[in-house]
């Protein structure tokens, strides 16, 4: 059976989604499991049951300092090692974020996944562009960023789940690969285009400033890893192309842009929208 952990999260019940759609049995674990799910707490390391479980997506359970997510997937290895998994499936992060805040969570969990014995593969997941379209704020009558005109190779997460998918439904295919996923190249400017609203850059200094003063709910982590993300695409660390992601789909890759712009188009205030009649270019 093939299970996927953290099926309460985007990525974790798309990649369930995907799944059943092709008509592969699976199930998902959760935190806060669904009706046929399992409970799965990585943090509960003495609760964790993999028993019956072949194939494990092991979704990154990210959103914390790195020694907490790192103990969270060997507590998750080590149980699927323990119960007879044979094969995980680890969700990633792309290599060209290797200098970014989060990597080195990410870059241990790849160890230790290729010291556990099991079956693997390492799916290298892009920025999703669910994100770089959440991280554009609003102000005044347009969007503001400290991406400058720096680019990112940014996917859709469902393209991640897809694959995920069709990666746990077929793992001796990829086992020992390593997948880059990156998607076609985004920026700010062209997001805010397609909403046919300009597109301010602020300094980094400004951005990590508004992050610290003025971003009410964010853990210490996350300003210095949001900064990370800023610079890196700002200086052109994270625009490079990769075609695993398509060859792997069969199919061009969802459109980033339209997906980032939508998750841009969320967050906007209601006061700059624009009047009826006026609709923002498709
Ligand atoms: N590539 C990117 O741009 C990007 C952006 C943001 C995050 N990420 C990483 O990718 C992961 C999946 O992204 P997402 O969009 O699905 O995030 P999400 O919707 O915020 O979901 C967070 C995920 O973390 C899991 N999780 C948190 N604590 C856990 C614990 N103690 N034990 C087990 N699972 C735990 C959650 O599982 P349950 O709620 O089901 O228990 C959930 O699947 C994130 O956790 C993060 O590591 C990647």
């Amino acid at each position: 059976m093939i299970l996927v952990t953290g099926a309460g999260g985007n990525l974790g019940s798309a990649t369930l989604a995907a799944l059943h759609a092709r008509g592969v049995p699976a199930t998902g674990g959760s935190r806060s499991p669904g009706p046929g799910m399992r409970r799965l707490d990585f943090d509960d390391p003495a609760g964790l049951d993999l028993t019956g479980v072949s194939t494990l997506v092991l979704v990154s359970a990210g959103y914390a300092e790195d020694d907490l997510v790192v103990a969270r997937h060997a507590a998750a290895l080590a149980a699927a090692v323990r119960d007879g998994v044979r094969h995980v499936v680890y969700t990633s992060l792309t290599t060209a974020g290797d200098h970014l805040g989060f990597a080195l969570a990410h870059r241990a969990t790849e160890r230790l996944v290729r010291e556990s014995g099991l079956s693997w593969t390492i799916l290298r997941n892009g920025l999703y562009a669910e994100l770089f379209g959440g991280l554009l704020t609003w102000s005044g009558d347009g969007l503001e960023s400290a991406f400058g005109d720096g680019a990112l190779a940014a996917v859709a997460r469902a393209d991640l789940a897809e694959v995920a998918a069709l990666v746990a439904a077929d793992p001796a295919a990829h086992r020992g690969r390593v997948h880059d996923l990156v998607g076609p190249p985004v920026t700010a400017g062209l997001v805010a285009d397609r909403l046919g609203v300009p597109h301010r850059t602020v300094g980094l200094g400004e951005y990590r400033r508004r992050l610290l003063e003025e971003t009410p709910g964010l853990l210490p982590f996350q300003p210095p890893m949001l900064a990370s993300i800023a610079t890196g695409v700002r200086h052109g660390f994270l625009d490079g192309a990769d075609p695993a992601l398509t060859d792997l789909l069969g199919r061009p890759a969802r459109d980033p842009l339209a997906v980032a712009a939508a998750a841009a188009s969320a967050t906007r205030p209601a006061t700059t929208r624009p009047a009826t009649g006026l609709r923002p270019r498709p």
